[in-house]
């Protein structure tokens, strides 16, 4: 008999269909967003799900599905699973690194790049009809070629971001993080350690890109903003939680620093009212690692986690790997 498995969200056809080559699949191709209590339900006798960073694997969902051996998220972040709960549960996650690092890199600096330049903020202007003549100080942004680039988070997406920044746009790239990398991969992205205080400072465009964890949350605050410049922007495409939104809407309305780019908001998909209303905003619905190839293949990689854990034994990319040699 097949293992059976629940496909949580949508997704590409071609994966359900490589799926259920290997295992008697439930899949929610509408689209549902189940409760936690709708989720416990649709797991009952599932040795394996399929979720996005969506769905919530708590402690309660893991003592109601005794079956469950395998949550595979569709995503690099994993905040969304409590993993110690899973490790003592004897549930293995695995979530999709390495695939989405340049095409999530390339979103972030494009974020950079459009808040700097205020591009949502101008686009709103002329397609309400405001664009009547032209000025010398119209939507007049800062500079991104020459400028410092600061990284909160030096994994590989801060790295792809660093190498974009320093040999792209010859950038100033300094970082922030909680080791610091090796002298040779500092050297291949063009960035130099400091302090997360000289980041604040020093940085005319900071880049958050750090995992969320519960130290993380509200990492940058009403006292973090206070410390940047005021000419400065600052971008997120980490998780919510890690900037204080109701701080950040605030901080941009009383000019602490000059704009911000989000793609990720604490609570989403809800997004704090106030900062629906700030104009210095350029705001977009967690997208950074949406291109259809990009997709595809984190789909791909969470697929073969199911196949090679529940059919072969061994999961490509394992975030608790103690639970198998238990
Ligand atoms: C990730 O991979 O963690 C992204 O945020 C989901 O698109």
């Amino acid at each position: 008999m097949k293992p059976r498995i629940l496909v949580a969200r949508a997704v590409f056809p071609q994966v359900l269909t490589l799926l259920a080559q290997h295992f008697d699949v439930t899949a929610n191709q509408d689209d549902a967003l189940w409760s936690s209590a709708e989720l416990i339900q649709q797991l009952q006798g599932k040795q394996g799900v399929f979720t996005t960073g969506s769905e919530r694997i708590s402690q309660e969902l893991l003592a109601a599905c005794p079956d469950l051996k395998i949550c595979a998220n569709m995503a690099v972040g994993f905040n969304n699973f409590d993993l110690d709960a899973m490790t003592a549960a004897g549930v293995l996650g695995t979530n999709t690194p390495d695939v989405l690092t340049e095409t999530t890199a390339d979103f972030g600096f494009a974020l950079m790049m459009a808040t700097a330049r205020r591009m949502a903020e101008s686009e709103h202007f002329l397609r309400a009809g405001l664009w009547n003549r032209w000025r010398y100080d119209m939507f007049a942004g800062a500079e991104v070629h020459g400028s410092t680039l600061g990284i909160l988070g030096m994994g590989r997406i801060g790295q792809g971001i660093a190498r974009r920044g320093a040999f792209g746009f010859g950038m100033n790239v300094i970082y922030h993080n909680r080791s610091r990398l090796d002298a040779a991969t500092e050297a291949a992205c063009g960035a130099s350690y400091v302090s997360k205080q000289d980041l604040l400072q020093r940085s005319d465009h900071l880049v958050l890109v750090l995992p969320y964890s519960p130290e993380a949350h509200h990492v940058i605050g009403a006292t973090e903003l206070a410390q940047m410049k005021p000419t400065a922007s600052l971008v997120n495409i980490a998780r919510g939680g890690i900037v204080d939104d109701a701080a950040l809407a605030i901080a941009l309305k009383q000019g602490t620093i000059a704009a911000a780019g989000l793609d990720v908001f604490e609570g989403e998909p809800k997004v704090h009212p106030d900062l629906l209303s700030v104009p210095n905003v350029v705001l977009t619905p967690h997208i950074a690692s949406a291109t259809i190839p990009t997709r595809l293949a984190m789909a791909q990689l969470a697929a073969d986690n199911l196949i090679g854990f529940l059919v072969h034994g061994k999961a490509v990319t394992p975030l608790n790997p103690q639970v198998v040699s238990a």
